[in-house]
């Protein structure tokens, strides 16, 4: 069946969690206002993505191969488009990392910075030119609420994110000149193959290079509070991609937008208190000094969570 009229819906990153959840919700959409090209950098990990795209699979979703980390994958990908076009694009393709600093390798830093941060450039420099010449799109990209307030032991991937949020920022206004439209989704925790490998790879992380206390804090501390954190509030994909159709659809969409509500009060901090000692110090009281409030406040916000019909199952 010919989608007519259809937004052409460009997704990176689709093999697994938001990215797939974006593409198949748009594809499923009711009123039928997109045709999404769903790309992922190895094409043998496709069996997920159409298994959940269905009937929608080569109608109102076709998938394609882009390495958000290679130029030349991004303009094959884009040519083999009729003229080009892409109405809205979602960058969404991204790695996490944790863990002591001392014990990752600035190759695999940049590696991170690569695909979350110049994966981002490499895809709007391939795409902003045509939308300005058109007067029209929408560029939607996955942030993070790490890319508004850093976290202990994320340092690296939160630098990443606040890099997508100044380029985004700094960007937004020439765009808008253009009547091109910008979009900063930030999710607090979600649950999908992020967390799982993040965390297996935390598990089996060489803590030698750093110091005992700070190898004992990561493990016994850290770890398990995230863990409870992702129990407690972490999002389904799906609640982020039915946000990220929201935004598309709309008419004004914000410049900023955070998914989960219940994460809100954390980020608010940063804005509460322009010298930045707020945040810092709430975090510090709530990791080292108040871990009984905290794993108290977790569990209120579990059950607020799943009342509120967002929870991860
Ligand atoms: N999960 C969370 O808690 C959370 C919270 C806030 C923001 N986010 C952001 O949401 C986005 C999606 O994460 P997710 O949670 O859905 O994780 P995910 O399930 O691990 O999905 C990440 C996707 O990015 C793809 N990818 C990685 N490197 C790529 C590259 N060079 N080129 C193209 N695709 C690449 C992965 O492909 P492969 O299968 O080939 O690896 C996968 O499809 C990321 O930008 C992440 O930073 C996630």
């Amino acid at each position: 069946m010919k989608v007519m009229g259809a937004r052409k819906v460009l997704v990176t990153g689709c093999s697994s969690g938001i990215g797939l959840a974006v593409a198949v919700r748009l594809a499923k959409d009711e009123l039928r206002r997109f045709k999404v090209v769903a790309t992922m950098r190895d094409l043998d990990r496709r069996e997920a993505l159409e298994k959940a795209a269905g009937e929608t699979l080569n109608r109102s979703l076709e998938i394609r191969q882009l390495d958000a980390t290679c130029e030349d994958s991004i303009r094959e990908c884009v040519n083999s488009l009729s003229d080009r076009r892409v109405d809205v694009l979602v960058n969404n393709a991204g790695v996490g990392m944790i863990g002591p600093l001392e014990c990752q390798s600035v190759s695999d830093m940049q590696e991170l910075f690569n695909t979350n941060f110049f994966g981002l450039v490499r895809l709007v420099k391939e795409l902003l030119p045509d939308m300005k010449q058109r007067q029209s799109g929408h560029i939607v990209v996955m942030s993070s609420v790490l890319g508004i307030q850093g976290l202990l032991f994320n340092d690296v991937y939160a630098a990443s994110k606040f890099a997508v949020e100044g380029f985004c920022e700094s960007l937004a206004v020439q765009a808008m000149k253009f009547n091109v439209k910008m979009t900063l989704v930030e999710p607090g925790p979600v649950v999908t193959e992020f967390e799982k490998k993040v965390y297996e790879e935390a598990e089996k992380m060489d803590l030698s290079e750093t110091d005992e206390e700070t190898a004992r804090i990561f493990r016994q501390i850290y770890l398990p509070y995230s863990r409870k954190v992702f129990n407690s509030v972490g999002q389904t994909p799906e609640d982020v991609a039915e946000q990220t159709l929201q935004l598309i659809v709309s008419k004004n969409p914000p410049f900023r937008h955070q998914t989960n509500r219940l994460y809100m009060p954390l980020t608010a901090m940063k804005h509460a208190d322009p010298t930045g000692q707020l945040p810092i110090d709430a975090f510090y009281k709530m990791i080292f000094q108040h871990d009984r409030m905290l794993n108290a406040t977790l569990s209120i916000l579990r059950i607020l969570h799943r009342r509120m019909g967002h929870g991860a199952a």
